[in-house]
């Protein structure tokens, strides 16, 4: 077999067979095909698609690249959510603490940010101490023992997603519904969980930007994980604008200790109890409604908040940040972004303004760029909201004076300021 061949057959719309895909698969992760022959199979993925029987040998094959978890040690139902990506996405904080202390298991690998989404990992790593690599044994040991742990994965996990995704990420094939689908569904089958709720991001700041594309992509990762014997649900929410007030590391791990507090933005707390409801649905504790009034019971009796101080100790991390939140290191230096008009905010691009962000300092341009976890922004508008003229609508954060410009000017221009606009759903629908 060439690779040659298997990149124009691709390019000229052909089905890849079985043995084509696992040929690609094997060369990626030992390192035997190079870069520029997988980047040009993944451009003409992205430009002809798979059919669904190509995107599950897809899936398949990046699930076998590596070493499985093997949780069967841990009693009890085993239970995880995957976010696709957005800004101000810090769900995943909120949601484990709250279903952990309920009683499912929630043994979590979750990943770094990518292009201009945030990931969990960085933002654990905000916590002075916080262990996000633990070996298997000790990470199965700590689900056993307080029912929580996220880590991010080792190298022997789905190595072929990881090979893959730092090519997608700089070569614009990030966005292929068959490229997405594989790389998560391959990453949560290679885990042991019993069930997955999908957090399918729809809009501007999501890889897939219309209500109709996210649905066929949770469509298709949903019926990928229940044929390999999974109870799956995905929900489309919205990613138009960010979620919460907060984008950037430390800021948004202070917005979920808040959210847990009981005391979060409304959106955030809305998507988060709707996640962790369906995640105990799954995990056979009642309907999804009877999960979403367990989820809030935990916020508001403070038990989630301390599942989440039990983790953070647990991984070596310093819990007084998470009962004192002020703790947390503070950005350098702060501008405010004033409103150009009066009116009402109609348009917070969230795309526009992960990336502005990721201009502060909150996130990499490169693999090997430091964070500063202070970095950021918190809004202090929300779309729909009435704004004054030369009013603060944002304070951006940076230990680098020098970035504000640039991170002003992208957020204004993504700011529009106008007629009051239409309210529009959280949850735009549930697959599954
Ligand atoms: N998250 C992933 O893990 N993979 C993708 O391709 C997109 C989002």
């Amino acid at each position: 077999m060439r690779m040659y061949d298997i990149i124009k057959k691709k390019r000229d719309g052909g089905e890849l067979s079985k043995e084509e895909i696992a040929y690609f698969i094997g060369g990626v992760t030992d390192g035997s095909i190079p870069d520029y022959q997988i980047s040009a199979l993944c451009m003409a993925i992205y430009f002809k698609g798979m059919t669904v029987r190509e995107t599950c040998d897809l899936t398949y094959a990046v699930r076998d690249s590596g070493d499985k978890l093997d949780f069967s040690s841990i009693r009890g139902i085993r239970a995880d959510k995957h976010s696709t990506g957005g800004v101000g996405d810090k769900t995943s904080l909120v949601v484990a603490p709250i279903v952990a202390s309920l009683g499912v298991k929630v043994a979590k690998m979750s990943g770094r940010g990518l292009g201009h989404t945030g990931g969990t990992i960085d933002k654990l790593e905000a916590i002075d101490g916080f262990r996000t690599t633990l070996s298997d044994a000790e990470f199965l040991k700590q689900v056993e023992k307080i029912g929580i742990a996220i880590v991010g994965q080792s190298k022997q996990f789905a190595p072929a997603d990881k090979k893959l995704y730092a090519l997608r990420d700089v070569t614009a094939t990030v966005d292929s519904m068959p490229l997405i689908a594989a790389s998560i569904m391959g990453k949560k089958l290679a885990a042991d969980d019993d069930c997955i709720v999908l957090d399918v991001k729809t809009g501007s700041g999501s890889f897939m930007k219309s209500v109709e594309e996210s649905k066929a992509l949770a469509r298709l990762m949903v019926d990928i994980g229940k044929n390999a014997g999974k109870k799956m649900v995905a929900l489309i929410t919205n990613m138009d604008r960010p979620l919460g007030y907060a984008i950037g590391n430390s800021l948004e791990v202070i917005e979920a200790i808040q959210t847990l507090r009981g005391n979060g933005p409304e959106d955030l707390t809305e998507v988060c109890v709707t996640l962790a409801g369906y995640m105990l649905s799954l995990a056979d504790m009642g309907t999804p409604s009877e999960g979403i009034a367990l989820a809030r019971k935990a916020i508001a009796d403070g038990s989630a908040l301390e599942k989440l101080c039990e983790m953070v100790a647990a991984q070596g991390g310093d819990v007084r940040l998470i009962r004192d939140p002020a703790r947390f290191k503070q950005a350098k230096y702060k501008r405010e972004v004033c409103a150009p008009a009066s009116g009402y905010l109609c348009r917070a691009d969230a795309e526009a303004y992960g990336l502005s962000s990721l201009a502060l300092g909150a996130g990499r341009n490169t693999a090997e760029d430091a964070i500063d976890y202070a970095a950021g922004i918190l809004l202090h508008k929300k779309t729909g909201d009435a704004v004054r003229a030369g009013e603060s609508i944002a304070t951006l954060y940076s230990d680098d004076p020098a970035s504000f410009d640039a991170a002003e000017q992208k957020l204004l221009a993504a700011t529009e300021i106008g007629q009051r606009p239409a309210d529009e759903p959280l949850v735009y629908d549930i697959v599954g």
